[in-house]
């Protein structure tokens, strides 16, 4: 079947030009001056609407097992949220635990995700242990599996932690086979000392999640890995869910010596406070439990994010997408904050949260699209199969709204979740219509997708290897 999208301004990272797109099938066919589209297709009006590739969010935790319990959204339920707010690609965290063999990690989640998705999904893979075996297990996943990606965590000793020597050899094999490295940088034995301190003292409310684990131990971190990734040899290494200034200050530092280091921040960080949502009286913090935590509205952490999205310091935009309810899974941590499980959902918001920074002047139209959709493609080897609009690329295509409005509440959200850590928040724009490989998953506010309609990706190296 053939469509042609008319009328629309079809915004990439170079420009935004009024133009007609043409889909054949699952593909995009062709780019047309405005009305020079052949006749014969059905035709997909989107005057006054901006025609954007669908978003590629590469940081989802669908089902995840973590602090006790599970991420509330299946990847059914987390991929269908995603398509209702114009993601149409997620790439999530298949995990191996310490003392686990990495390729049953993966089949365990390929099972989770396989026939049950909205979207198109690929899998980064969690190494929870170092060893000769994981490390032979990277260069297969490399090769053969579609796996390019390997996150490892400075955080959460006894659960994910590696230590430097560990995360030395794992970036020594990913300098060899062409993986990225995702760093979760925060100093987690430091910051397990200052939660024991913190609860000895009866401090035990939301907030001190995040005032057990400041800044300076996220910048440390971040520096720490920045060093190691430069001892094995300029190993790519991709900082996952920066929220502070100084970790921030890290990254351009190593990037304006050439390093081959990115970054990404998530919109809690661009939006949220310690004050404002982490401290809310009584257990209601517990809510923007995450890690790394919400900062402080007193310094600059925000305004310097919104800076690193323009300059490119901070390449992509994630979600960090995982979720828990209110009522059983945060109410874990009655009594005891380093009990609350650490995850924020918002998958659905991307896209809408990041076009507010277009409204408010934060952000440029392109730069918008860069962030939320072609980069996170180049950065995780999808590209340009995901994240542009361009013939031969998958017809992954957003109508998106200006003069739409978008109120975002658990009213109204189709996550799994029975709160929204965005609750209240008004957007001056609104996913219009949303397409996957051709096929029309949302239209005049009604919803066609179905699950297994998304796809398993294999992907490639990262466009920015050097
Ligand atoms: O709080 C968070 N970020 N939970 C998900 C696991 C992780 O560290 O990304
Ligand atoms: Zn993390
Ligand atoms: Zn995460």
């Amino acid at each position: 079947m053939s469509l042609l999208i008319t009328g629309g301004t079809v915004v990439a990272p170079t420009g935004a030009v009024p133009a007609d797109v043409l889909i054949d099938g699952e593909t995009i066919a062709a780019i047309f001056a405005p009305g020079r589209g052949p006749e014969g297709p059905d035709v997909l009006d989107a005057t006054g609407k901006y025609v954007i590739p669908g978003g590629v969010d590469v940081h989802t935790h669908m089902e995840l097992p973590f602090g006790g319990t599970h991420a509330s959204d299946t990847f059914e339920t987390g991929t269908r949220a995603a398509a209702y707010g114009g993601t149409t690609t997620i790439v999530d965290f298949a995990v191996q635990r310490t003392g686990e063999v990495v390729a049953d990690g993966l089949a365990a989640w390929h099972a989770k995700a396989e026939g049950n998705c909205h979207v198109d999904y690929g899998f980064h893979m969690i190494l929870g242990g170092v060893d000769d075996e994981s490390l032979k297990a990277m260069d297969q996943l490399v090769a053969d599996e579609g796996i390019s990606s390997f996150k490892l965590f400075m955080a959460y000793p006894g659960v994910f932690y590696s230590d430097d020597g560990q995360i030395l050899r794992a970036m020594q094999r990913a300098r060899d086979n062409g993986a990225v490295i995702m760093m979760h940088a925060e100093n987690g034995i430091a910051i397990d000392v200052l939660v024991r301190q913190a609860l000895a003292r009866g401090e035990t409310d939301p907030i001190y999640h995040g005032l057990t684990r400041p800044a300076a131990l996220e910048a440390e971190a971040t520096q720490r890995a920045i060093q190691l990734a430069s001892v094995a040899n300029d190993c790519p290494l991709y900082i996952v869910h920066l929220s502070a200034s100084e970790a921030l200050a890290a990254v351009a530092a190593a990037r304006d010596l050439g390093r081959n280091v990115f970054a990404e921040t998530c919109p809690q960080y661009l939006y949220l406070t310690l004050e404002d949502q982490l401290g809310a009286p009584g257990f209601e913090g517990a809510k923007w439990v995450c890690s790394t935590p919400l900062r402080s509205k007193h310094e600059s952490h925000q305004r310097d994010l919104w800076r690193g999205l323009r300059s490119n310091d901070l390449a992509v935009v994630s979600t960090d997408h995982c979720p828990f309810c209110f009522k059983d899974q945060k109410e874990l941590g009655l009594g005891d904050f380093s009990k609350i499980p650490n995850g924020i959902g918002g998958v659905e918001h991307r896209v809408d949260l990041l076009y507010q920074g277009v409204v408010d002047g934060k952000l440029s139209l392109q730069r918008w699209v860069e962030t939320i959709a072609t980069t996170p493609a180049r950065m995780f080897g999808l590209y340009p199969r995901k994240g542009i609009i361009a013939p031969g690329s998958d017809a992954d295509i957003v109508l998106y709204d200006p003069s739409g409005r978008t109120r975002i509440s658990v009213e109204t959200h189709h996550m799994n979740m029975d709160h929204s850590a965005f609750e209240g928040y008004e957007i001056a724009g609104k996913v219009d219509t949303v397409i996957s490989r051709g096929t029309i998953l949302l239209a005049g506010g009604a919803y066609h997708g179905r699950k297994g309609h998304g796809k398993f990706l294999h992907r490639g190296l990262s466009s920015y290897l050097n």
